[in-house]
């Protein structure tokens, strides 16, 4: 198997600069292809469901930028928000209207919560809900499981997602050790360890954080009854539960995770489709909690940017088109549609491989027959296996994600005949695609 690279001549003059310029070329580590070998193409534009790089070519997208493009890429509506907010000034450093009223959405989407805190990433949303736990709880241990991401704050950089599972590092350099001493780390789907955790530290814990959805290495789609189990743990000891929306919330539907399983966290974090595409991050819970916030209570979080006019105004204008177009029912549509697609595909593939899809988030085991509710259940060899089908796709004018653990996006900009292109498209890369004796990047 050999891999096609498709890069043309001005991406590859563009990352050779990048490379001396930005480490590995990029902002943001997944994005140098580093785990599927090859230079990135550099973007030029994006329109609907396609990107356009700086050579000319087209790819169908997949990625969405990680998420957050649950309507495409340059939607009109969502343009014409930010351009209208930012000739009224990009930031006021004051309370705005936008602000309240993304607010009010998401308090009337979301079950259990009545206050919301707005930040400018996923990761700042995190930091801040587990300080605000510790402080409301008094409490210092926190809980996450191996697989789900949460950003990079220090605490939680041990057994994380795709960008540490892609470069084999179980965590990061720069994090001394005692700033994760209190951190306690689970494998998911494991209630036996659950209740043993909380039995030997059950009131000390501040918070167990957790992806309803994990969806950062691999999507490893819980069972119901596991997640109550949490929930009626952390109720049990007076620990709170947050859930991790930033991929989740307002992308499976407007209660995300919490109203798809009918439970109720203490606290949520959210992030990607909440700002439409700008950088926006919130946390939000009830009341009793979300006053030990400064300057009501002791807990201090605050932020320059934090509210900006112009990317609540791109949060609004999403959130108002996926109500006012009863959007979810469709991305369902879709994503059932993919899915019977995709399966009907992967019958060809040279090695087992499944499919995992809830609502318009999918991903493909492979080397697997059924999907993986844990990250150590994912074969070892799924990486260089991944690379091959991704250079196949991309050669042909599909973008997936470059790493083997990052899931797939539809968005209401995907037609039929857009799924249909996936499909036919992996098709025939897996035809062309022998069984793999060796393994390894070419
Ligand atoms: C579940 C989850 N939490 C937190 C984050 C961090 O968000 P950000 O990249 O905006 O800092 C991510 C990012 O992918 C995520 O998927």
């Amino acid at each position: 198997m050999t891999i096609q690279r498709t890069s043309g001549e001005n991406s590859e003059a563009w990352f050779a600069k990048a490379r001396e310029l930005l480490p590995g070329g990029v902002s943001s580590p997944v994005r140098a292809f580093g785990a599927v070998g090859g230079t990135p193409p550099v973007i030029r534009s994006a329109q609907g469901a396609f990107v356009f790089d700086i050579d000319g070519n087209s790819y169908l997208d997949f990625v969405g930028s990680w998420g957050p493009l649950i309507l495409g890429h340059a939607q009109p509506q969502v343009v014409e928000a930010i351009e209208q907010a930012a000739r009224r000034g990009t930031s006021y450093g004051a309370p705005c209207q936008a602000e309240i009223e993304l607010a009010s959405a998401v308090v009337s989407s979301y079950p259990g919560i009545e206050q919301v805190r707005f930040v400018s990433s996923g990761t700042e949303a995190v930091m801040s809900a587990i300080r605000l736990a510790r402080g409301a709880t008094g409490r210092d241990l926190i809980v996450k499981f191996s697989g789900c991401y949460h950003g990079h704050m220090d605490a939680l950089l041990v057994a994380a997602g795709s960008g540490l599972v892609t470069f084999g590092q179980p965590s990061s350099a720069g994090v001394p050790e005692g700033y994760t001493n209190l951190t306690r780390v689970l494998a998911l789907d494991d209630e036996a360890a659950l209740e043993q955790l909380f039995t030997d530290e059950g009131d000390k814990i501040a918070a167990v954080i957790i992806e309803p959805i994990p969806a950062n290495n691999g999507l490893l789609l819980q069972r119901p009854a596991y997640l109550q189990k949490l929930r009626d743990l952390t109720s049990r000891h007076g620990a709170l539960l947050i859930f991790d929306e930033v991929i989740s919330g307002f992308r499976l539907g407007p209660g995300g995770a919490a109203e798809h399983y009918g439970i109720t966290p203490d606290l949520a974090t959210f992030g990607k489709v909440i700002g439409g595409g700008m950088p926006v991050g919130a946390f939000a819970g009830p009341k009793a909690i979300m006053e030990h916030l400064a300057p009501m209570g002791r807990v201090y979080q605050a932020g320059t940017l934090s509210g900006n006019p112009v990317a609540m105004a791109a949060g609004l204008a999403t959130l108002q088109f996926l109500k006012a177009n009863d959007a979810w029912t469709q991305l369902e549509a879709r994503g059932q549609y993919l899915e019977q697609l995709l399966n009907n595909s992967l019958s060809s593939s040279p090695i087992p491989a499944s499919l995992a899809r809830i609502g318009s988030m999918f991903w493909i085991a492979w080397y697997a027959d059924t999907p993986p509710r844990t990250a150590e259940a994912i074969a070892e060899e799924t990486g260089p296996f991944y690379a091959h089908v991704f250079h196949g796709l991309l050669a042909r004018g599909v973008a997936l994600a470059p790493s083997a653990y990052e899931i797939g996006f539809v968005s209401l900009a995907h037609s039929n005949e857009d799924l249909e292109q996936l499909a036919a498209t992996l098709t025939s890369v897996l035809a062309d695609l022998e069984p793999p004796a060796a393994s390894g990047v070419n």
